[in-house]
Order: structure tokens, then sequence, then C-alpha cells
């Protein structure tokens, strides 16, 4: 059985690229719901519905676990659907503990998301159980996204509107940048550009295949199969030699940036 990913668009391949690494031996689906997206700029009933088409049509697909490789997703929708199907959903969380955790200093943390993850219940849970001392920040950058499903990851545009919505922040004062959207994983050689080097980026990949190895070790639900991925835009099953090349073009990218910090 394949284990399914499923994002708004092309971030949530940056949690598969990670999976890829750590699960060699097993068969992915990665469902990017190209026709919806962007996630983060519509009402939370257009993305539950958006979120809850997709998922009637991964059950079609022999899947042993989905995970919800956007965090827009997972905060609109995944309690729900943990109670509507019964195998393993696994959900991105903002990596804004993780960051508290690593820095000792207790130096400011600024979460990045998008609209709607920044305006729900699920990160203002998550800070008002581990951000004690007021140190968490969130920024809202919806055009991240466009950015990046244009493949644009560094044109001065990019660049431009990064520092406009960086300039109210005293980064001499933060210690980490918690990418909470899986889009922003391609900027990560721009943020580094930008931001001082003592900016840490923290995100939630590792800590989500982690959850998704524990959760299929526990249903013994890990297989030995040769690796493969096949690739759905929406309901369409991608076979188009220029999309598939556009998929890979984001892969690049994501190996490029996988070790920056
Ligand atoms: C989006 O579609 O706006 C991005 C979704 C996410 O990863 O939060």
């Amino acid at each position: 059985m394949k284990i399914a990913f499923f994002d708004s668009g092309m971030g949530g391949l940056s949690v598969l690229h990670h999976a890829m690494k750590v699960l060699p031996h097993e068969q992915f689906i990665f469902f990017a719901d190209e026709d919806n997206v962007p996630y983060g700029t519509k009402t939370n009933e257009q993305v539950f519905d958006y979120v809850s088409q997709a998922f009637s049509f991964l059950m079609t697909q022999d899947v042993k676990a989905i995970v919800v490789a956007c965090n827009t997703a997972t905060s609109v929708a995944v309690q729900a659907l943990r109670h509507q199907y019964s195998i393993p959903i696994i959900g991105m969380e903002p990596a804004a503990k993780k960051a508290l955790d690593m820095d000792k200093n207790r130096n400011r943390v600024l979460v990045i998301a998008t609209p709607v993850t920044v305006r729900g219940h699920k990160i203002k849970e998550l800070i008002e159980k581990y951000d004690t001392e007021s140190l968490v920040d969130l920024l809202a950058l919806p055009k991240l996204v466009e950015f990046a499903e244009k493949g644009d990851f560094s044109s001065p545009a990019v660049e431009q509107y990064l520092q406009e919505q960086f300039a109210p922040y005293d980064f001499s004062k933060y210690a980490n940048l918690v990418l909470g959207c899986t889009h922003f994983n391609y900027f990560k050689e721009t943020l580094r550009r930008i931001l001082p080097d003592q900016v840490r980026f923290v995100d939630g990949n590792e800590g989500t295949v982690r959850e998704l190895i524990r959760q299929l070790d526990f249903h013994k639900g890990l297989e030995y199969l040769p690796q493969e991925v096949t690739y759905y835009y929406s309901g369409h099953k991608v076979t188009d030699p220029a999309e598939l090349q556009r998929i890979q073009g984001f892969l690049d990218q994501l190996e490029k940036v996988y070790t920056i910090e």
C-alpha cells in the first residue's frame, strides 16, 4: 500500500522529499491541489471543502496513511478528518515549540505562515501552551505561496517583498525563524541572504516524517518495496512530460536548500 502526501500545491513536496530520503523502500502518492492553490488566503469553509474532496479521492487509492503536508489544511481540517477516517492522518505543526526548546537564551522567535494558519486556533493553542514568556511573533506572508507556485524563489520581487514584510522586525532579537508553511522551504537561500547569520530556520518536516514512521511502525505498516512516486494535480494523474519536469524543478530546488539552516 502507498503513503499519500497531500498539499494545496508544491509546498508539500518538501515533506515528501525528506520522506524519500528516510523511507527508501516505500511507495508514495503526491497530491497537489493545483486547481485550488493557494489555500492560505481562502475562507476556512473553502479550505475544508477542498481538503474533503482530495481525501475522498485519496481514499480510493488504497493508501495506508495520509500526510497532510500543508499547515493551512492541517489547521482547518485534520481534527475532523481523523474522526472520519481510520487510517493514520499526520498533519503539520508550525515548529514553534521546537524553536523555543532549541534556544536556551530566550531570544525571540518569528513564525511565518499563511493568513489562515496565523488566524487559526491551532497556532494560538500552541503558543498559549509553550510560549510562556511571550517570545513568539506571528507574520502572515500570503504572497510567498504565489511566488513559490511560479517557481520564483529568489527574484528581486521576492527579495523586495520579504524585505518589506520584515522591515518592522529587529532581527538582532531573534534566534529562530519558523517556516510555518511547507511552501516556504523553497526560499531558504533567499532568506539566508537577507537575514542575519544567527537566525536559524526551523521547519516541521522532520518531526512530521518521524511521526509518520512511528505510526506506520505501530500499525506494522512499513514495507520493503522499490521506491516510487505517483503525482496527481487535483483529480488527474501527472503524466505530461512538461508537468513532470516542473515537479522535478521543485525537487531540484529542495535538494539545493536541503542543508541550509
Ligand atoms: C497555501 O496554499 O496557501 C499554502 C498552504 C500551506 O502550506 O500552509
